[in-house]
């Protein structure tokens, strides 16, 4: 009996044996051939198509299990991701204000609309996909894989666009400031520009830096020696003379007033200090020698800028990645010798001093 039974799996393993090279031999000659019709204006067949769709779903909530959720329901996350998916996305995918490219609309698979998109995943598929990018589909992996933050962003918006008519979505997407130069005109709808600041407080104010740290950091972005999914393809988009166009521009604007969050209020006396005098047993120098009025103007100033968005610069670079341009070079092992308190203390500080007349 067990003999026999051998023998069945034996005549199942050689069958399999001649019947698999036979298979991938017919693959390859039906390849070769080129009856396949590889043409997007064909669509694909129906099993085909349902067995692609299937395969991607399953794929993407098997490799979204574990990543764990952020507080999505925050202004300032849905805010930069508004104005990042109508530059990035939207061309794709259309918006509620606009519908999406006739030519994009012929790829295979063609982007779907995302109004559903929140509904048929769950917040952690959709980070998936936005982070990764699907294979064989159009879709693009996010141009800083690490920026976990930016792609968190475009999510929190992903689930507030459904709500949004085309009015709402043109407000809060496509922001523009009265008075801005046309090279600068796409900039207004993140960082402000005239004396409209920033309204997300996880985007830097531009006004009144030094034009040669913008065209700096603008080089860095573009050369992707800065890591940003939202600034380096708005950056390489750029020629030498927009660049310094910009630059010029949001170096002579006055720094516009900013409501302090309250952090600052019951921490500047610790960040003071630190700004004043550094921190003498950790060798960390004060911040002013660099970031203060007189600086050299390849250092970018502090003043008035959000806390949230200082914080968080910080916070990044104690994560162990390696810096890429001399500024970063410069600044990063300061900022880990940092801690907790200390960077929650001093970017309270810096943004209590916004308006012009209140720079150290
Ligand atoms: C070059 C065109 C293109 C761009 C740009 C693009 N996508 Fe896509 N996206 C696609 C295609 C094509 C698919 C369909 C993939 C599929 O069905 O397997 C897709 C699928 C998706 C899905 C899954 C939708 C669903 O319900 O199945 C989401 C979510 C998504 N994209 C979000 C985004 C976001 C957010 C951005 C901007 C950061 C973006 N996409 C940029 C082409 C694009
Ligand atoms: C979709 C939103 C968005 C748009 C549009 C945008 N930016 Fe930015 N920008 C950001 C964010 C977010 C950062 C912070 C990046 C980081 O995390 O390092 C930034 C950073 C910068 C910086 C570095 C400032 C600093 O203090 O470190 C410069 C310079 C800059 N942007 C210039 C521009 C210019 C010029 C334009 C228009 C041509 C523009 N940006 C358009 C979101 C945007
Ligand atoms: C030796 C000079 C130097 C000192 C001292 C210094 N920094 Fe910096 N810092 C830099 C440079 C250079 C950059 C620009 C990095 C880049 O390329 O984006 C920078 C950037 C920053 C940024 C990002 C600003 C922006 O607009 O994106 C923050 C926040 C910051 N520094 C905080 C501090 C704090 C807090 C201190 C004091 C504890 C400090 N720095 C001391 C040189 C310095």
């Amino acid at each position: 009996m067990r003999a026999q039974r051998r023998f069945r799996g034996g005549r199942l393993v050689a069958g399999m044996a001649v019947a698999l090279p036979a298979l991938a031999c017919i693959a390859v000659l039906v390849a070769w051939s080129g009856i396949y019709n590889v043409a997007a204006s064909r669509g694909h067949f129906a099993v085909v198509e349902w067995f692609l769709a299937f395969g991607m779903r399953h794929s993407v909530a098997t490799h979204a299990v574990g990543i764990s959720v952020p507080r999505l329901d925050d202004a300032a996350l849905v805010q930069l991701g508004a104005a990042h998916f109508d530059r990035g996305c939207a061309e794709c995918h259309g918006s509620p204000a606009s519908p999406a490219d006739p030519i994009a609309q012929q790829m295979l698979p063609p982007p779907p609309g995302l109004a559903k998109s929140g509904s048929r995943w769950t917040e952690a598929e959709l980070f998936w996909i936005v982070r990764n990018g699907i294979k064989y589909t159009g879709m693009p992996a996010w141009p800083a894989i690490e920026r976990a933050d930016e792609v968190w962003a475009v999510v929190a918006f992903l689930h507030v666009m459904p709500r949004l008519g085309r009015d709402g979505y043109a407000a809060i997407a496509r922001r523009r400031v009265a008075g801005t130069p046309t090279a600068a005109e796409g900039c207004a709808a993140c960082h402000g520009g005239g004396d409209e600041p920033p309204r997300s407080s996880l985007v830097p104010t531009l006004h009144a830096q030094p034009s040669k740290f913008l065209a700096t950091a603008l080089q860095d972005f573009a050369a992707g020696r800065r890591r940003s999914g939202i600034m380096q393809p708005v950056a390489a988009g750029l020629s030498l003379e927009a660049i310094d166009g910009v630059a010029t521009y949001y170096s002579g604007l006055a720094r516009p007033g900013r409501r302090p969050s309250g952090v600052a209020t019951a921490r500047a006396a610790n960040g003071r200090k630190l700004a004043f005098e550094g921190l003498n047993e950790k060798g960390v120098p004060p911040c002013l020698a660099c970031h203060g009025e007189q600086a050299l103007p390849d250092y970018p100033r502090l003043a008035g800028q959000p806390a949230r968005y200082l914080a968080a610069r910080l916070q990044r670079w104690q994560q162990d990645v390696p810096a890429r341009s001399p500024g970063e070079a410069l600044m990063a092992p300061l900022a880990r010798r940092l801690d907790a308190t200390e960077i929650d203390d001093v970017a309270g500080y810096f943004e209590g001093l916004a308006g012009s007349g209140s720079q150290p």
